[in-house]
């Protein structure tokens, strides 16, 4: 009944009444969907969701705190909205210690060009604030949604810890762990699920996420999972039994819903609110119509594609907003604001300038769909082919030190 629900949990509501076929975007952490062929309108889901513009306030705040200018992802606007990040700074500037937490659902053996958004943020925000960070693998969520057996689930939090390692996280502060194995093993974990648990009711998941009559239990209950992690007294062998050192969560904005809830129920647990950064999502090659699909592989690049693999997609498929003749295109210039191959560059080409003159060259027709993705290629495949090689080094026991749960060094 709704005069159960809290006003703050009602309001979290991401359907909002809005069903899928009307004309409006749609964001949850399974579906997105957007109408427009420009993708998502985020200003619109800033004000849908309740969160925060990054704006350039808060980015020149950053860079006074931090002494240093922020990553290309804040600064073109890919990591776009926030929640609470100004606290995170202060606390920061006065040398409280924060922590970081990711995640990712192992749903695939190889992970894609937009699987890497969160965690090439999260390793730029360890080394530039330098704290310790932990990454949730939930091979259970994988188990509850899809059609996994848990050992396969499992086996692929494993093959993702390897390209996870290989984006450089510093082993001393970096605790990477599978649901499985480290729940039932942590002190504090399964009793935050379960103080959690206690705290959200039947309907309020519903009206989250949601879920219905037909779904099973274990859905019912995930969210519990994925909103411990943002409590540091759920690792009390990490933090030393500390129970409220502050978190921040860089994430796609299609996980918001979850740490809406969690930032709800927080405080009812004495814990703190955890703070967030969201990203834009990764279009996919066709477009940005929608996210990339781990399960079409021609949706997106993979971290284990090879150079031709690469170079034979892009061309292939990049979606163009180019002219359809050369005279056309030279005449009336290209449409980067639809144009794939210009939006894989904003998040990989770091050089602004260079980025200023290919929009510029391509918007007024100088320069043509064909060498527009020509440069793509060649910044994608050194990109990949560098990720490649650190990930074919890391061993066993790389994995293992990452993945045992131990103190992570930080000063407190
Ligand atoms: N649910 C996420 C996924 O399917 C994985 C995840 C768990 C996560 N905890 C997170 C992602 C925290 C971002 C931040 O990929």
């Amino acid at each position: 009944m709704a005069d159960e629900q809290s006003a703050a949990v009602q309001n979290m509501s991401i359907g909002d009444g809005l069903d899928k076929t009307q004309e409006e975007d749609f964001v949850d952490p399974w579906n997105v969907a957007s109408s427009s062929a420009k993708g998502i309108d985020y200003d619109k889901l800033i004000v849908k969701f309740g969160s925060s513009k990054i704006d350039q306030a808060l980015i020149d705040k950053m860079e006074r705190v931090t002494g240093k200018p922020v990553h290309h992802f804040i600064r073109r606007g890919i990591f776009f909205s926030h929640r609470d990040l100004h606290q995170v700074l202060e606390m920061y500037e006065k040398k409280k210690p924060f922590y970081l937490y990711t995640g990712r659902g192992p749903s695939s053996e190889a992970m894609h060009l937009g699987h890497l958004i969160p965690f090439v943020i999260t390793k730029w925000l360890q080394e530039t604030f330098d704290v310790p960070l932990v990454v949730q693998l939930t091979d259970d969520e994988k188990f509850l949604w899809k059609d996994f057996t848990i050992e396969e689930a499992n086996r692929l939090a494993y093959e993702n810890t390897k390209d996870i390692i290989a984006c450089g996280f510093d082993p001393e502060k970096t605790f990477i762990f599978s649901d499985f194995e480290y729940i039932g093993n942590s002190r504090g974990f399964y009793r935050n699920m379960c103080r959690f648990q206690k705290l959200v009711t039947f309907n309020q998941v519903k009206g989250c996420f949601g879920f219905g009559d037909s779904d099973c239990i274990g859905k019912i209950s995930f969210p519990s999972i994925q909103a411990a992690p943002s409590f540091s007294s759920s690792f009390p062998d990490i933090f030393n039994g500390k129970s409220n050192v502050p978190c921040l969560i860089p994430c796609a904005i299609d996980q918001d819903p979850y740490f809406r809830m969690t930032r709800d129920v927080a405080p009812r647990m004495g814990c703190m609110k955890p703070a967030l950064m969201h990203s834009m999502f990764f279009p996919a090659l066709q477009g940005a119509q929608s996210k990339m699909s781990a399960s079409d592989a021609n949706s997106s690049i993979f971290l284990t594609d090879t150079d031709k693999q690469i170079k034979t997609k892009i061309n292939k498929y990049a979606f163009s907003g180019g002219q359809t003749t050369v005279e056309e295109h030279r005449e009336k210039g290209g449409d980067c604001s639809v144009d794939v191959s210009y939006q894989y560059l904003t998040f990989f080409l770091e050089d602004d300038a260079r980025l200023e003159e290919i929009k510029q060259g391509y918007s007024s027709g100088q320069i043509l769909t064909g060498e527009l993705k020509k440069e793509l290629i060649t910044i994608l495949q050194k990109l990949i082919g560098e990720h490649r090689e650190r990930r074919a080094k890391i061993t066993d026991d790389d994995i293992k030190r990452f993945m045992k749960p131990r103190k992570l060094k930080y000063d407190y």
